[in-house]
């Protein structure tokens, strides 16, 4: 049985629901060198959206440099993934493949810190620790010169400006000056990534369109279980497919974590039943996580904020239905919450990030 449904990093393009309107804001955005930056909790699918993005504007001959700031581990990392990826670049829209081609381009002030060489396991680079910013600026600027445009991402984005505000100071400028590059900086982390580019205190204030990544709507998500379904030649009950649409709430990673489960449970016939069976299968699973959880610090707090959102679906109504805690402490829990990814902000209310858990809650705890 071919099962499509995928939880992981890779994007796939058969378990891929549409998010068309997004994909043609950004590729707008992309076309026209604005830079832009995406909010979402994490698992919403940034990752999975700009992949598909950097896939359609690659056929326009725009390229894609992708840097994951959570893999790097300090500044001069970083500098030598921009040297790598923008080398990758050059190479192929010059068609060379000697390293040395690629340093000529580069200003004669930051070759002498970087060493590159090839091999058969592909190009090595390194770069020295000083002057590392300018590296990076160098490089950026070199690559903003080629005539193609092209896309750099920075996924996770948020890490590295809080820890390194001089490498954010010397980006914003090299940004602000760039004709063919559009930047797209990623975040999952809503406070921090507002504080960066909302905060008008902060050097990046207003330096590109935002972009909020919610929920898939429901006929997307109906239509990626039916495919699922349909692909694994398994028959199947409309309530069953109803039942996963509601549960997992538009939240793309459940949906397909859910389906990928559902068809390893049955191989005859998916009913609702085998939907409710598999979601105990995966709550008893991840019991002592969610017990954990409803006993942190504060936990005479989180219980009923957590408990009310479970039932209810938001934070809709909240301060006024938790009596005896006043709502300056709701709120610093609600934030809190939203820190630890327990809770996520949808437009301007609070929703669970795991569904699996507001179930957990709502046959749980006893208001
Ligand atoms: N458009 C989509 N259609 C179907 N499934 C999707 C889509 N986008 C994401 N997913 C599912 O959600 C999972 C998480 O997506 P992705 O890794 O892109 O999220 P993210 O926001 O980048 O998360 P993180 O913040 O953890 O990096 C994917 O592995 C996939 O299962
Ligand atoms: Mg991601």
């Amino acid at each position: 049985m071919q099962n499509i449904f995928c939880f992981s990093k890779e994007a796939t393009d058969v378990a891929f629901t549409d998010r068309r309107k997004e994909i043609e804001r950004i590729k707008q955005h992309i076309r026209n060198s604005i830079h832009f930056f995406v909010v979402s909790p994490r698992r919403m699918g940034k990752t999975w959206l700009l992949t598909k993005v950097s896939e359609e504007v690659e056929k326009e001959g725009i390229d894609t440099m992708w840097i994951d700031i959570s893999s790097i581990a300090t500044i001069r990392a970083l500098a030598k993934e921009i040297v790598k990826g923008v080398f990758l670049i050059a190479k192929k829209n010059f068609s060379f493949e000697n390293p040395v081609n690629f340093l000529k381009m580069l200003p004669v002030e930051i070759t002498q810190n970087i060493n590159m060489s090839i091999s058969i396991k592909g190009v090595s680079v390194d770069v020295r620790d000083e002057n590392v910013t300018d590296t990076i600026i160098g490089t950026l600027k070199t690559l903003d010169s080629f005539r193609n445009r092209s896309l750099v991402v920075f996924d996770e984005f948020q890490d590295i400006a809080t820890a390194y505000p001089e490498f954010l100071n010397a980006l914003r400028s090299v940004a602000q000056h760039s004709k063919h590059i559009s930047y797209a900086f990623m975040g999952s982390k809503r406070t921090m990534m507002e504080e960066i580019f909302s905060n008008p205190k902060s050097i990046m204030y207003h330096m590109g369109a935002k972009i909020v990544l919610g929920p898939i709507p429901e006929e997307e998500m109906r239509l990626l279980i039916r495919r699922g379904f349909s692909v694994a030649r398994i028959e199947y009950e409309e309530e069953a497919v109803d039942e996963i649409v509601k549960v997992t709430e538009g939240l793309p990673y459940y949906a397909q974590y859910l389906g990928y489960y559902v068809l390893l449970r049955e191989n005859k016939k998916i009913t609702k039943e085998t939907v409710k069976e598999t979601i105990n299968v995966i709550i008893d699973e991840d019991s002592a996580d969610f017990d954990m959880k409803l006993s942190m610090k504060g936990w005479k707090y989180i219980r009923p904020i957590l408990s009310y959102i479970s039932h209810n679906g938001s934070s809709k109504g909240i301060y006024a239905s938790i009596e005896n805690v006043n709502k300056g402490t709701i709120s610093y829990y609600l934030n809190f919450l939203e820190k630890e990814e327990i809770l996520y902000k949808d437009k301007e209310y609070y929703k669970m990030t795991n569904p699996f858990f507001r179930i957990y809650i709502r046959r749980k705890l006893i208001l």
